[in-house]
């Protein structure tokens, strides 16, 4: 669900037309719809409604600060993993009480910071995370509330470079260095083991993986002390959309898939979506500088590369693209498929393969599905400026990004 929608064969960002927005800002250009995430948004608080769960929107799917204080404003709360996004979150003035910090490489100057500002929770992914948590707050003379992060060992049908609750991942800790630490909170002076923290992957489109974690976590904590602190159950983010031919579950599905488990299991429950809020939110404009034909390829290669975009480089990702205006050139039609590529100086880039597009060059292309990790994901490869970012709110645009300068790329560098 989204307010992208063609109107005699024009596409539209709610009540403007996304091409008007290309000429005034240029391209490649990131567009938002703010009545999709705020949609997004309202439909998972009110699936959960029941329990009343904090949603935590996950900074890295999309960080733009007005997009934060959007969210914030709407009552969210911030997930977040790094001493920058805890910068964002500050800079928006997201509640401390709202921020919860996860991330296997916390360093110390990160943690120092995050203690000092007394955010909600960290999100703790080993023990020797503990140890160090525990030794900053104590110089620091603060006891904070920490959330172990559990890896319930699932399979959670996403591609391999997002799925994050397998044994042979990284992330969180196992069920008997879970059970050790719990058992052994006396030893933590400084820090409450107030949670468990799940996050199983991202882009699962049903509920079964998120079910056998649940199983597994009831069964993890009907085996551990009952006198511990556990208050808080955080399920992480995941949640699938619509990019191609998926058929996601609905955040209502979801809910009542998981919503009697999380009843049984009894404590506060803890959201962190991303792309359910932001992905569908936003596409990516770019126009198209030349048409070419090469043995027996075609090709439209478009001012949007992988620096922009890398989602299609690096997970073989499938989005969908159109042209902003779709009254096709007749003098164009052919059936060869044409590859959508970049400008840069790899065969990986590439933004969609094999489409049936025909456009004339100097027009304009979307690609859909760019809200989240687009931006958040970009960077200066090539020498390339990042693109700006405009929110469209009913028939007025806002640029909340602007596109960045050459003396950006270059403003950090000294030449010696
Ligand atoms: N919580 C934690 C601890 C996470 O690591 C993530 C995402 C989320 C929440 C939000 O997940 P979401 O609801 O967006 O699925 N770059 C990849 C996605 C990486 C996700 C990383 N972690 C992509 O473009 O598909």
């Amino acid at each position: 669900m989204d307010y992208f929608k063609f109107k005699n064969n024009i596409l539209y960002c709610e009540g403007i037309q996304v091409k008007k927005l290309a000429k005034k800002y240029g391209t490649p250009l990131f567009v938002y719809s703010q009545k999709t995430i705020l949609e997004h948004f309202f439909k998972l608080s009110e699936a959960f409604s029941q329990i009343k769960p904090l949603i935590c929107y996950s900074v890295k799917a999309n960080s733009n600060l007005s997009i934060l204080k959007l969210l914030v404003r709407a009552g969210a709360g911030l997930d977040i993993v790094s001493g920058g996004e805890l910068y964002r979150a500050k800079q928006i003035n997201c509640p401390f009480e709202k921020i919860v910090y996860a991330s296997v490489g916390k360093t110390e100057e990160e943690i120092k910071k995050a203690v000092r500002e007394g955010i909600f929770m960290f999100n703790v992914e080993s023990r020797s995370e503990l140890e160090r948590i525990e030794k900053i707050a104590k110089k620091i003379g603060k006891r904070v509330q920490v959330s172990l992060r559990l890896n319930p060992d699932v399979e959670s049908k996403t591609h391999k470079y997002i799925t994050t609750g397998r044994k042979e991942t990284k992330f969180g800790v196992d069920k008997k260095t879970a059970k050790e630490i719990i058992s052994n909170t006396k030893r933590y002076k400084n820090v409450i083991i107030a949670g468990i923290h799940l996050h199983i992957g991202s882009q699962i489109t049903e509920s079964s993986p998120f079910v056998s974690a649940l199983l597994k976590t009831k069964k993890f904590l009907d085996g551990i002390p009952k006198n511990n602190d556990l208050q808080f159950l955080n399920i992480g983010g995941g949640l699938g959309i619509v990019y191609n031919q998926e058929k996601p579950q609905t955040a209502k599905m979801f809910a009542k898939n998981i919503v009697p488990l999380l009843k049984a299991i009894g404590l506060k429950i803890i959201l962190e979506p991303g792309r359910f809020i932001a992905g569908n939110a936003g596409i990516l404009v770019t126009k198209v500088l030349y048409n070419k034909e090469s043995y027996d390829k075609r090709f439209i290669v478009v001012d949007a590369a992988m620096n922009d975009f890398i989602r299609p480089s690096l997970y073989d990702a499938y989005h969908k693209i159109m042209p902003l205006d779709k009254r096709t050139n007749k003098s164009l039609r052919t059936k060869k498929l044409a590859d959508i590529v970049g400008p840069v100086c790899e065969s990986g880039d590439f933004l969609g393969k094999k489409r049936k597009i025909t456009i004339s060059e100097g027009g304009y292309l979307a690609v859909f599905g760019a809200g989240a990790y687009g931006v958040s994901m970009s960077s200066n490869y090539n020498s390339r400026r990042r693109a700006p970012e405009v929110l469209v709110k009913g028939k007025r645009s806002y640029q909340i990004r602007k596109r960045e300068s050459y003396q950006d790329l270059i403003k950090q560098e000294r030449v010696i």
